[in-house]
């Protein structure tokens, strides 16, 4: 089948492209930012996601693909047009819907013929009602015929092509029954459940989805608060959980709360839309509430242990929002470095794939370029992402580097009794501080 992806070269609409052409789809993928195209079409990608490249490849080899600049050309030569452009959080929750309008309006100037237009950019509900309105006043003459079709994509950064690849299941918003069959044509080389609905339903199945992870991820947080008040261990309240088919195992790891640029997203969205339609959308508010309590308290408890320690120096190991990206956005570990350094702490950075802060902080905060750079002479270790080296750095070494030996393993990676048998004090999420029994001895090592 034809498609043009609108939005082509951003995160879902490459990937999408990319995807279908190497499935066998004709695929254009189209964009307005001209040094995107013309850096994919030199080979270098906007996006770094696991086997994208390899799936590109492919895809030009079966010649199934190319890109463009041009809305215009994409839509004309292609019978479906996806919209995958951002929808960024506006103010207060609200969805900036600009960058959707625009391409809504450049796709219906192009139309010259039949499209099963489908919306895969995540739209507040009742959006493709709206897109069919604003395609009808656009239209160059009222004989264009159009369907509309809402298919939400559930991508996770880092996964991003393994989960476009193997979908747990495909889901098709239209109250069109040619648009459906045309959608499950599209689909067809996938294995999985394909959902059919009305519209509203599939633009709603997102937000859901992504509500209900940030809900069990601020839920396993709240439950690792209670266990640490309790003395009870957190890992093995949830090994007691998972085993619960009904629950299962998956977005119940405890952390420093979630991050990245679509769950904050999409759960303040939820919570404006279902406001403005008169829903009381209480619980959806106290999930984020508990993400926002959840680094604070990381950063209370740092700052109780350093604040007898003069010209303190935490190093923070992990900038990402989690493990296998380097986007930061919203993400834990930069509220925690500002707020170390709006208390006057030097702070250290090591993360594997980020070789530079993009926002200004300040001089007393460096990146360093290893592990031991970052914590050599620091009174703090702050573990805030779940890189592999994090696992199973040395802690013996490390130790030896620092001036006082406190690890806060913001993501539970590290055993409390390495931490202790390496001589540090250990603070983990929900579980029980091993080496609270020691007396400050072996915390005051060297004062510098
Ligand atoms: C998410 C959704 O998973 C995906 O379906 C949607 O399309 C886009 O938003 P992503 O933002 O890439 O994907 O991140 P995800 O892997 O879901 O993690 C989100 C945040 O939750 C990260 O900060 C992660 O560290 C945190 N997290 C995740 C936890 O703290 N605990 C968990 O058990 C799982």
């Amino acid at each position: 089948m034809r498609v043009s992806i609108i939005g082509g070269t951003g995160y879902i609409g490459l990937v999408t492209g990319i995807g279908l052409a190497a499935k066998g789809h004709r695929v254009i993928c189209a964009d307005i930012d001209r040094l995107k195209i013309e850096n994919i079409e030199r080979g270098v990608l906007p996006i770094c996601e696991e086997g994208l490249d390899a799936l590109l490849q492919e895809a030009k080899r079966y010649g199934n693909i190319s890109f463009t600049s041009s809305i215009h050309s994409a839509v004309i030569i292609s019978d479906i047009v996806m919209i995958a452009v951002g929808t960024p959080e506006g103010i207060n929750g609200e969805t900036d819907m600009n960058q959707l309008l625009n391409a809504l309006k450049s796709v219906a100037a192009a139309m010259d013929h039949h499209k099963t237009i489908v919306i895969k950019s995540t739209v507040p509900v009742g959006t493709n009602d709206m897109a069919a309105t604003l395609i009808k006043k656009h239209l160059k003459s009222s004989s264009i015929t159009f369907d509309m079709v809402s298919n939400p994509e559930f991508l996770r950064e880092g996964s991003a092509v393994k989960d476009f690849m193997n979908p747990d299941r495909i889901v098709i918003g239209t109250c069109c029954n040619d648009a459906a069959q045309t959608m499950r044509e599209l689909y067809r080389c996938f294995d999985c459940p394909v959902i059919v609905t009305e519209p509203r339903s599939s633009e709603m199945i997102k937000y859901a989805c992504n509500s209900y992870l940030a809900a069990r991820i601020s839920f396993i947080n709240e439950i690792a608060e209670i266990c640490e008040k309790v003395d009870a261990n957190i890992q093995s309240v949830i090994d007691g959980m998972k085993s619960d088919k009904r629950i299962g195992g998956h977005y119940l790891s405890p952390g420093p709360g979630f991050g990245g640029p679509c769950l904050h997203k999409d759960i303040r969205s939820l919570i404006h839309f279902g406001e403005q339609a008169g829903a009381d959308v209480g619980m959806l508010k106290a999930v984020l509430e508990r993400n926002e309590k959840q680094i604070e308290s990381i950063v209370q408890y740092i700052g109780t242990i350093l604040k007898s320690i003069k010209n303190k120096k935490v190093a923070v190991l992990g900038l990402s929002f989690k493990a296998g990206t380097s986007d930061t956005r919203n993400s834990p570990a930069i509220t925690l470095i500002r707020k170390l350094v709006e208390t006057n702490c030097k702070v250290s950075i090591y993360d594997p794939v980020i070789c530079k802060i993009e926002e200004h902080l300040n001089s007393s905060v460096i990146m360093a370029q290893s592990i031991g750079e970052a914590t050599v002479n620091a009174d703090c270790i702050v573990v805030m992402t779940e890189w592999e080296e994090f696992f199973t750095m040395n802690l013996d070494v490390l130790y030896n580097g620092m001036r006082h030996a406190f690890i806060v393993d913001a993501r539970n990676i590290i055993s409390p009794d390495r931490a202790l048998k390496a001589g540090f004090q250990y603070k983990g999420i929900g579980v029980q501080r091993s080496g609270a029994h020691l007396n400050g001895d072996h915390l005051m090592k060297r004062i510098i």
